[in-house]
């Protein structure tokens, strides 16, 4: 399957059509951005590594009975998905207090929540993601009740799975974020990418920042840290 046209550019991967039009290929780029696009950057060979994590990991997914864009790798930094109608919800699950919870409600990064938590962002990079319960999805007409019950169930579920498998590689996972998308039939599939742009990973040993927030925090060793994720996951198998 070749790329054809140039469909949409994001802050971290370009989209292209194919000659079918139900198929996409979504190619990954090293560039980093953080705080709504403010901070800009390279994350040398974060492409392929996010690229290659987040299919393995989809390819995991599906035979765990979750539905995701995936159809096959392409090369280290291209991956043939499903074309999907994004819905635009950014859907957050957290474990462990970090980031923008931790500085909206005031709790020490590194808290174990009672319970894995689902939070809502409106998918809007002019409002800045805001927050938002189900009332305000339903209300802006972002998606339906019964695809809303769909995707809570699904990211719940996707939680369970990666939960376990980071524990096995020794890596922690503190909260993540996903994103779903609708077939032409308006079946919900996981979209977007799994990877340590989107999720927090900590070195279950050390504590160790694996992911992004090395970036966005200024923390140096972001490459290595995202090699040594990658290390991990494949040394899983
Ligand atoms: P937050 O604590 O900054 O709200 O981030 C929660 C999780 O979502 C974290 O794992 C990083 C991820 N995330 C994205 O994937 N994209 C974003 O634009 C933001 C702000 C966070």
């Amino acid at each position: 399957m070749e790329k054809k046209e140039l469909l949409y550019e994001g802050k971290a991967k370009k989209v292209y059509t194919t000659d079918d039009p139900a198929l996409l290929i979504v190619s990954y780029k090293d560039d980093a951005t953080a705080f709504n696009g403010l901070k800009k950057g390279t994350i040398s060979g974060k492409g392929a590594i996010n690229n290659q994590m987040s299919d393995l990991l989809m390819e995991r997914l599906e035979k765990a009975g979750i539905a995701t864009h995936y159809v096959q790798m392409l090369s280290d930094r291209d991956t043939l998905v499903k074309r999907v109608q994004i819905v635009p919800l950014e859907v957050i699950v957290r474990n462990i207090a970090a980031g923008s919870f931790s500085k909206r409600y005031g709790v020490e990064e590194g808290r174990v929540l009672p319970s894995p938590t689902l939070e809502l962002s409106y998918k809007n990079d002019e409002l800045g993601d805001p927050l938002l319960n189900h009332y305000h999805a339903l209300a802006l007409g972002l998606c339906t009740q019964e695809e809303l019950a769909v995707i809570e169930r699904y990211a719940f579920a996707v939680n369970d799975f990666l939960k376990n498998f980071w524990q096995e590689c020794g890596v922690t996972l503190v909260d993540f974020k996903l994103e779903f998308g609708r077939l032409a039939d308006g079946t919900i599939v996981l979209a977007d990418e799994i990877s340590p742009d989107t999720c927090r990973l900590w070195d279950s040993a050390t504590g160790e920042k694996l992911d992004k927030d090395r970036f966005r925090r200024d923390l140096g060793g972001t490459e290595d840290a995202y090699a040594e994720v990658m290390r991990r996951l494949r040394s899983h198998d």
